[in-house]
């Protein structure tokens, strides 16, 4: 009853949660799923957004790599418009209660929930002889202590992140069962347009940091000239008739759907527009320079004063911190583990 009492205080306004990985460059796809709608989400809820390195850690093995993909991600998400009056940027490693509470989430999942993830068995193959990393397959229990630490009721994803936060629920519910409402169940939230934006020159796959090729990314940080060609060169289809039809057209409706995203433009109205695919094409490398150009700017702007980026980092760290450990001792005591005296 106790621990019901203090998740409801905290529940007067939507509280929001979502994180990256500062691994490779951000790309179309992260911003369209995910950034833009944390962007908008923070003028309506309470929002966390973590830059997630020791998730990076389950892929990552040189030194002194990490602290600075961590700055530069950083200056991208203020760069992108969250705001640290309004939103909680905070860095993960600094805020040790992710690692402890993921503990207790790999106590409460199974061997074979966590075999089923997708998205482990696509990096694992990936990989083929490189190292794969107990971190890579425990990735999930890191993910669900995340969100469960800041009672989050929202997850804004892309439609890759579904079945980690479907885990991230059961955990919860398996948890609130062994020992007592503990945890407030989240729930994902996935973009109109733009939750699973496709790689321009093999539009059958997702467009991510973990591809063969960068000709089909297209980096936050590219020029306006390496943005247009990358679309001018976009694979398509050869019956030349614009229609939506993700299973048929895949390349044509993941233009569409970057256009329409990216002009926030219903795609029925985008539809009486296009006769040629080299028009949607320009236009949608057009679009898309639109939107980067200022934020490439901005991002230019932070860089060049990390110390300023560190202390706005800082804010966000000490907020976070408050919660999470209010969420890890609230976990302890549910658990019944002897208090420290
Ligand atoms: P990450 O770093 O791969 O991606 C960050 C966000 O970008 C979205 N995204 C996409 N959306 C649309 N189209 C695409 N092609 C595309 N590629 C990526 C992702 O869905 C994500 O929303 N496991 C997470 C990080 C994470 C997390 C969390 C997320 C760790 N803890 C807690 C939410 C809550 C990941 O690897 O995202």
């Amino acid at each position: 009853m106790r621990n019901r009492v203090a998740i409801a205080s905290v529940q007067e306004v939507t509280r929001v949660l979502s994180c990256i990985q500062p691994t490779g460059t951000v790309h179309l796809g992260n911003y369209l799923g995910a950034l833009v709608h944390w962007v908008s989400g923070q003028h309506e809820a309470e929002v966390f957004h973590g830059i997630v390195d020791l998730h990076a850690l389950t892929v990552t093995d040189q030194p002194k790599v990490l602290g600075v993909q961590t700055l530069e991600l950083g200056a991208m998400l203020f760069a992108v418009g969250l705001d640290p009056e309004r939103a909680t940027v905070f860095v993960q490693s600094h805020i040790h209660e992710h690692s402890e509470l993921a503990w207790v989430m790999e106590c409460t999942v199974s061997f074979g929930e966590l075999s089923r993830m997708t998205q482990f068995k696509d990096k694992a193959a990936k990989r083929e002889t490189d190292f794969v990393s107990a971190g890579l397959f425990t990735y999930p229990a890191l993910q669900a202590a995340d969100i469960l630490l800041y009672d989050a009721q929202e997850v804004p994803v892309g439609d890759d992140q579904r079945q980690h936060i479907e885990m991230t629920r059961d955990i919860a519910v398996r948890f609130n069962h062994r020992f007592g409402e503990t945890f407030i169940l989240p729930r994902a939230v996935h973009p109109k347009m733009g939750a699973r934006v496709m790689d321009l020159q093999d539009p059958s796959s997702k467009m991510s940091k973990s591809a063969h090729s960068d000709a089909g990314i297209v980096y936050m940080l590219d020029d306006n000239e390496a943005i247009m060609r990358k679309f001018k060169r976009a694979v398509t289809d050869s019956d030349n008739e614009v229609r939506y039809e993700p299973e048929t057209k895949p390349g044509i409706a993941n233009l569409l759907e970057i256009l329409s995203a990216a002009t926030t433009t219903p795609i029925e109205s985008l539809l009486n527009q296009y006769e040629q695919y080299g028009r949607l094409k320009s236009d949608t490398g057009e679009a898309v320079v639109a939107l980067l150009e200022p934020i490439r700017s901005r991002h230019e702007e932070l860089m060049s004063d990390p110390a300023e980026l560190t202390r706005l980092l800082a804010i966000g760290d000490g907020r976070a911190r408050t919660i999470a450990a209010a969420t890890l001792h609230r976990v302890h005591a549910a658990i019944g583990l002897l208090p420290r005296s």
